[in-house]
């Protein structure tokens, strides 16, 4: 009989993927922690290895598929290897047949079921959980944090209930569902206990949240939640991720600037300028919708931080359409997009239409998108430069190349700028809000120096 017993164990868990498999990758992380293992760096010396795949592409199906081709080759007597996240959810025991290395599948919705998972699979049994969505109606966790830090992202709903064209995300994560305003508050209220300053809700719609709760007479809304919220006065940063241009109401629009902690920034996800194609994306808004509603969160948010995501190649655009999309970018002036070639996923409805926009057609628009977005980005950020902007501290981060600086740090602003700068002194500044001013901007980033007038604390 092997021993069970995780307290001599160490565990590898490589996350794909959006914010949900971050989080549900803290949430394993603590769930193997309190059973005694302790976190490995490297794959090749874990005991227990989990890879906690994506699904939204192909190419993000084939990232965690090779990953866990290559663990093969030391697999030894004793160690564990699994996979979840959507792709345990949507390959499921098929998984089983092409990895003879591998011990354990599972779903999205049972992640605290995980130390059941591992004594079954640890027993000597393959083993496999998936395709169980939660029946409850109601939706009810807390937060579990395992890399400490000032930052922290809270589901406050899960699953999605659009059934967009393309996207094999309600496949993966099921129905919707919220939790109370009440839990998420409390939960709120211990992060700060942990020094967490800045909250980042997460669901795939979060301004829908409260709408999947059919049991309730008058569901709670999201503007609800931010302002209960925001009666903390110890949570200093507040944001949210992602968000539908459907449910992107007047009510929540008016939050910018009357939620003290709601952050200057927003990311409204459009994927397309054209009609036409929004309409076989079932995106259900007219383009014209997206300009009113950004035109007047600007009248609210003038200084905000806009991001968006964008698919290009979509079955049947044109090259008009795709004129419209880069029409859409030079008007709307994005500080940053996310844009992806289309991709074909199973049992979604688009995958029935001709996949008809050949690839190096998809590659020129997506090149040629990319490139006029960071050019947009980068002409935007100058207005940083010279100017002294408030950085919450992330952590140490690479040194640029060919620079004799070696001590970096990372932070975020308000409106979601990423700011680099340097420190060399004794100080651990991971988690402070520190004043940088900004001396070079690029398209992605800002570099600067922290305030001559910065308080870093006793021993600077
Ligand atoms: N819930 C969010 C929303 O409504 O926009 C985002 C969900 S999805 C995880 C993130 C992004 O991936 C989408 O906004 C879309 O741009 C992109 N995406 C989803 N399915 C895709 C596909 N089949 N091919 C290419 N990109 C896709
Ligand atoms: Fe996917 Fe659309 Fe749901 Fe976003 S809203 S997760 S793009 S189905
Ligand atoms: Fe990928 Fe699943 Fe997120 S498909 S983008 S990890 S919800």
């Amino acid at each position: 009989m092997q021993d069970l017993s995780l307290s001599q164990k160490s565990f590898y868990i490589k996350t794909f993927g959006c914010q949900m498999n971050v989080a549900d990758t803290e949430r394993m992380s603590v769930l193997l922690s309190d059973l005694g293992a302790k976190p490995s760096e490297d794959p090749a010396d874990a005991d227990i290895v989990i890879l906690n795949g994506c699904e939204v592409r192909d190419k993000a199906v084939h990232k965690a598929l090779s990953k866990l081709g290559e663990l093969k080759e030391n697999k030894k007597k004793g160690k564990l290897i699994g996979i979840g996240g959507c792709v345990g959810q949507l390959e499921g025991t098929r998984l089983f047949k092409r990895n003879p290395h591998l011990d354990f599948v599972f779903g999205t919705d049972v992640i605290d079921q995980l130390p059941e998972i591992l004594f079954q699979a640890g027993s000597g049994a393959r083993h496999a959980v998936y395709n169980e969505f939660d029946k409850t109606r109601d939706y009810s966790t807390e937060t579990k944090i395992f890399n400490r830090s000032a930052s922290a992202f809270v589901n406050i709903m899960k699953g999605c209930d659009k059934f967009c064209s393309f996207c094999i995300v309600p496949f993966t994560r099921g129905r919707e569902k919220s939790r109370p305003i009440a839990e998420v508050v409390s939960d709120v209220q211990r992060l700060v206990l942990l020094g967490v300053r800045e909250v980042t809700l997460l669901g795939q719609n979060v301004n829908s949240y409260g709408k999947g709760n059919g049991t309730k007479e008058k569901p709670e809304t999201f503007p609800q939640l931010l302002r209960a919220l925001d009666s903390i006065r110890e949570l200093k940063r507040l944001r949210f991720t992602s968000s539908h241009p459907i449910d992107f109401s007047d009510e929540l629009i008016d939050c910018y600037g009357s939620v003290r902690a709601l952050c200057n920034q927003l990311h409204l996800p459009v994927q397309s300028g054209s009609n036409a194609v929004l309409d076989r994306m079932h995106r259900h808004y007219k383009i014209e919708t997206y300009y009113e509603q950004i035109r007047k969160w600007r009248e609210r948010c003038p200084e905000g931080g806009l991001t968006t995501d964008i698919i290009v190649g979509f079955p049947t655009e044109t090259g008009e359409d795709f004129e419209l999309t880069m029409k859409l970018l030079e008007d709307m002036q994005f500080d940053l997009v996310y844009a992806f070639a289309y991709s074909p996923r199973p049992g979604t409805k688009a995958a029935k239409l001709k996949d008809d926009v050949p690839d190096e057609v998809k590659h020129e628009r997506l090149l040629r998108f990319q490139k006029r977005a960071v050019e947009i980005a980068h002409g935007k950020n100058q207005r940083f430069v010279g100017r002294k902007l408030e950085v919450l501290v992330e952590g140490k981060t690479k040194p640029l190349k060919n620079s004799p600086r070696k001590n970096i740090f990372a932070g975020r602003t308000s409106c979601g700028k990423v700011v680099n700068f340097p420190y060399d002194g004794p100080r651990d500044l991971t988690g402070k809000f520190l004043d940088v001013v900004i001396e070079r901007a690029t398209g992605l980033a800002l570099t600067g120096a922290i305030d001559a007038g910065a308080d870093l604390g006793a021993g600077a």
